[in-house]
């Protein structure tokens, strides 16, 4: 790698231990208002002291986020399809190179769409970005996403990462699956996963958190379990304490007890100059 993309790189999987909590607030560029991300900036500033990094839209980048912030910034370029459209996988690169270089990004994000019927156009898609990453040492993160028919098991997740890998990707998010280490003995570079809908139990997050982590996940780029949360504060120290100081589960479990005790008001801030 040379010196701009290991730099960005590294802003992204910390050099010190491989990891990385990363925040995704990208929803949007399919789903529309999310719930409780209906006014980005609002979900997103109180986190900011968090995360190692930010997944969001350049509209979302632009209007929720101050210029001065450095908060390391891995762009969605890929999209074009909506939820009430007839393909999501129907997607194409949206945001070019010479924006994100504006944009001061640190990685830029694409969806495949393995398995399904644009298999092939978000594959080709994911080299082009590679290309362009190369050219200006832009690291890319491919996300596998799963289509309604597929089944998130160790065998697919692990043909789509290992492709994505092979394709030139740097990090690559899927799901955490049962054989997850299997799925990252397959793919030669890291992998983070998505959270995923919002799980009913508090302890049903840090426990996938904790698995992934234990099976070789590099890290998180989780959205909606920590802002839908009922303390998103206290979500987010407890998975981070996971992914970057090795809690167990009942150690996460209790950090987020006191932590909702101490209320979402209180910051012990981590990352100032993220915000
Ligand atoms: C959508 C994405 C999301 O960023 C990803 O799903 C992570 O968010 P969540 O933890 O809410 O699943 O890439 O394609």
């Amino acid at each position: 790698m040379d010196w701009g993309m290991t730099n960005r790189f590294s802003r992204i999987i910390s050099p010190e231990n491989g990891r990385c909590v990363m925040l995704a607030v990208d929803h949007g560029y399919f789903l529309g208002p999310t719930e409780k991300l209906e006014v980005p900036q609002r979900t997103i500033e109180p986190l900011l002291p968090y995360v190692d990094s930010i997944m969001l839209t350049r509209g979302v980048l632009r209007t929720s986020l101050p210029p001065i912030s450095h908060v390391p910034i891995v762009l969605r370029v890929s999209g074009g399809t909506s939820i009430i459209g007839d393909d999501l996988s129907n997607e194409t690169i949206t945001t070019s190179i010479e924006d994100a270089l504006r944009l001061n990004v640190s990685c830029l994000a694409l969806s495949i769409f393995v398995g399904s019927k644009h298999e092939h156009q978000t594959l080709a898609n994911l080299a082009t970005l590679v290309d362009s990453g190369e050219r200006y040492g832009i690291p890319i993160l491919a996300v596998t996403a799963v289509g309604k028919e597929m089944v998130r098991d160790a065998r697919y997740l692990g043909l789509a990462c290992r492709i994505a890998g092979e394709l030139g990707a740097h990090v690559v998010k899927t799901y955490y699956c049962e054989n997850f280490e299997k799925v990252i003995e397959g793919c030669p570079v890291p992998v983070i996963i998505a959270g995923g809908k919002k799980l009913e139990k508090d302890i049903d997050v840090l426990e996938l958190t904790f698995n992934a982590i234990k099976e070789g996940a590099s890290g998180v780029d989780m959205g909606r379990n920590i802002w839908q949360s009922e303390h998103p504060i206290a979500m987010i120290k407890a998975v981070r304490s996971i992914v970057h100081e090795n809690f167990s589960i009942k150690e996460a479990a209790d950090l987020l007890v006191t932590e909702k005790k101490i209320g979402d008001r209180k910051t012990v801030v981590v990352n100032q100059k993220n915000i």
